[in-house]
């Protein structure tokens, strides 16, 4: 097993697709590559990555077909660790050696304490932005605190991305434009990976945390965000190849 690699699909924005996406991230590394996935959710007092576990482990109750469909696939859930952020360090150095990804959840709100120890023993920060003003600015405000934490000798932090969510194609794409070149002056990195805004990232077969995500909303961007980020945190031979399920 390589070095535990912690990285967290965060904001200070409230909403912006963090819980959703950390779900769709973890679930595909934990179940279709061979690497040991873990999830700290701190987003108390939500719990939303562990209330997605709940939810689904009652629809599994109720409907033994999609019980016996997971357990026919043979491979057990990946852990959901709850936490509050204050002591979010110290869960995940006690995940240090035992797992290969470690994916944090935090809260809409990033002004609580513990946040910037957390901060130093992430090793990559993946910052989803939604199209509107509220969202740029914000999102500027937090790559501006965070490049404070990056490349420091008390930090393990080595980069943040930004990466466009609920992105509408058919939309004028000015203020795509604008945005993307205000990022590049301000030195800020987008990645470009693009998730369109689809009601299929509501549904809760499409961001489960007991199956893998099915091929069919592959397209919808996330195939693409999932190979850029494992190319920043597993580069070249650490990498498990991204398989698309069957
Ligand atoms: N690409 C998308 N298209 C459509 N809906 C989306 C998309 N991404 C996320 N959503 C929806 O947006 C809402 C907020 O998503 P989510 O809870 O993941 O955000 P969050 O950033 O974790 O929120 P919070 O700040 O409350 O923790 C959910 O209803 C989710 O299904
Ligand atoms: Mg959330």
């Amino acid at each position: 097993m390589s070095k535990t690699k912690y990285i967290s699909i965060s904001s200070q924005k409230g909403g912006v697709g963090k819980s959703t996406i950390t779900t769709l991230i973890a679930s595909h590394f934990h179940f279709t590559t061979p690497l040991k996935v873990v999830v700290v959710d701190c987003d108390y007092p939500q719990w939303t990555v562990e209330n997605f576990r709940q939810d689904e482990l009652e629809l599994f109750k109720k409907t033994p077909e999609k019980m016996a469909e997971f357990k026919a696939f043979g491979k057990k859930a990946y852990a959901i660790l709850k936490c509050q952020v204050k002591d979010a360090r110290e869960q995940l150095e006690d995940l240090e050696g035992a797992v290969d990804l470690v994916l944090v959840d935090t809260p809409g709100t990033l002004n609580i304490a513990g946040i910037p120890e957390l901060w130093r023993k992430l090793d990559y920060i993946f910052i989803p932005i939604e199209p509107d003003a509220a969202t740029i600015n914000s999102t500027l405000a937090y790559t501006d605190v965070l490049r404070h934490y990056t490349n420091q000798p008390d930090s393990s932090l080595k980069g943040f991305y930004c990466f466009w969510n609920k992105f509408v194609k058919s939309e004028k794409q000015t203020f795509f434009n604008q945005t993307e070149k205000i990022f590049q002056e301000e030195g800020v990195t987008l990645l470009a990976s693009r998730l369109e805004q689809s009601v299929a990232y509501r549904k809760s077969e499409v961001r489960s945390t007991m199956t893998p995500m099915r091929k069919e909303f592959y397209h919808l961007g996330i195939k693409s965000l999932i190979e850029e980020i494992q190319a920043i945190v597993f580069p070249v031979k650490e990498a498990a190849s991204v398989t698309e399920p069957a």
